[in-house]
């Protein structure tokens, strides 16, 4: 019988500020996260993603390279980020310059179960569960749906 090969889930040289909480089991490689953050099971953040201070991150989301999170944003669970939109009919592998990044501003309430695509969000902005942001939102205010759409300004 064959066994795989198996990659034990880990927290490493990972830069946390002061006060921050994790329950386990997470993924958390190379990033950097503020004080005060909380960060719930099933939870994988890679390299280079920064977390600002006195955000919380849901169980099961997904946080990948080049995005960058403000402070005081709270990520519900299951919210999925994307860095390669596959644009050349498929993943783009390792050629990281086809990747492109996401920034998330501060006060940034993101609903369960939404795709972020890589675009920039502003500051006080609230995604609705099972959104799919396609755009960069510039207006604070409340956005939903797939593609995500401005429901009222905040
Ligand atoms: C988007 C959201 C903030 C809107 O809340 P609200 O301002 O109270 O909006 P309403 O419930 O009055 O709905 C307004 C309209 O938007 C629609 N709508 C609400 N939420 C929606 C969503 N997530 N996706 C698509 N449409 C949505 C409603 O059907 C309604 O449509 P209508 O005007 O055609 O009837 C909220 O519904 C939501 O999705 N919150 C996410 C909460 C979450 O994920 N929490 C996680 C922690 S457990």
């Amino acid at each position: 019988m064959n066994e795989p090969s198996l990659i034990p889930s880990s927290i490493r040289e990972v830069q946390f500020g002061e006060d921050v909480k994790i329950v386990e089991p997470v993924n958390l490689y190379e990033c950097s996260i503020g004080n005060n953050c909380f960060v719930g099971p099933f939870v994988e953040i890679q390299k280079g993603v920064v977390v600002g201070d006195n955000t919380k991150i849901q169980s099961h989301s997904f946080i990948c390279e080049l995005v960058k999170i403000g402070d005081g944003c709270f990520i519900a669970h299951g919210v999925m980020f994307i860095n390669d939109v596959f644009g050349s009919g498929g993943p783009a592998g390792g050629d990281l310059s086809k990747w492109r990044s996401t920034l998330i501003g501060n006060n940034v309430s993101i609903g369960s179960n939404a795709t972020i695509l890589p675009v920039n969000i502003c500051d006080n902005v609230v995604i609705g569960a099972g959104a799919v942001v396609t755009k960069d939102i510039d207006l604070p205010g409340i956005y939903a749906g797939n593609p995500a759409k401005l429901l009222r300004k905040l």
